[in-house]
C-alpha cells in the first residue's frame, strides 16, 4: 500500500510539471509585427519607395514608415496631389482633410532614421 501511495505521488508530480510545461508553451507570445521588425530606412532610401513601376509604396509620419503600396487611395503612390517616397508629417497634420488618424489604417513596416 505504502508503494502504491509512493507511485501515486510520483505520477501526480510529473502530470504536474507536464502541465506547466505545456502552458509555458503556450505563453510563449506569437511573433506579430513588433518594433524589432521594423525595417530602418534614411529619407534618401525612403525616395526609392515611390511606388512607381511596381515598386511598394512608403511614406515616413513621425518618424514612422508606412506602407500604402496595397491602399486603393494611393494608386502608383500618388494620393491626391502628394507622393509617395517621403516624408509627408507636415502634409497630414496641416493639409489633409482627414488628420493624421488615417495613418493607423496602413500598416507600419518601419522607421525613418538620419543618415551616417
Ligand atoms: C489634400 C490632401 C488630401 C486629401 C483630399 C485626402 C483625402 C483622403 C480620402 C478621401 C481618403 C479616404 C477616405 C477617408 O479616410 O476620409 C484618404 C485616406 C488616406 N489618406 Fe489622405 N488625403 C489628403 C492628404 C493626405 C496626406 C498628405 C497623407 C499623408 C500621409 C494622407 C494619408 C492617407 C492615408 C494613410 C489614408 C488611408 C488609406 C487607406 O485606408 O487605404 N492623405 N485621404
Amino acid at each position: 500500500m505504502k508503494h502504491f501511495l509512493w507511485l501515486f505521488m510520483l505520477l501526480f508530480v510529473l502530470g504536474l510539471s507536464a502541465c506547466t510545461t505545456e502552458e509555458t508553451s503556450v505563453q510563449t507570445p506569437i511573433p506579430t509585427q513588433n518594433e524589432e521588425q521594423l525595417i530602418e530606412l534614411t529619407l534618401e532610401e525612403l525616395s526609392y519607395y515611390d511606388g512607381k513601376d511596381g515598386k511598394p509604396a512608403y511614406i515616413a509620419v513621425q518618424g514612422f514608415i508606412y506602407d500604402v503600396t496595397d491602399s486603393s487611395f494611393w494608386r502608383n503612390g500618388n494620393h491626391n496631389g502628394y507622393a509617395a517616397g517621403q516624408d509627408l508629417t507636415d502634409e497630414i497634420i496641416n493639409s489633409s482633410p482627414h488628420g493624421i488618424e488615417n495613418i493607423s489604417r496602413v500598416p507600419k513596416v518601419g522607421i525613418l532614421v538620419t543618415g551616417e
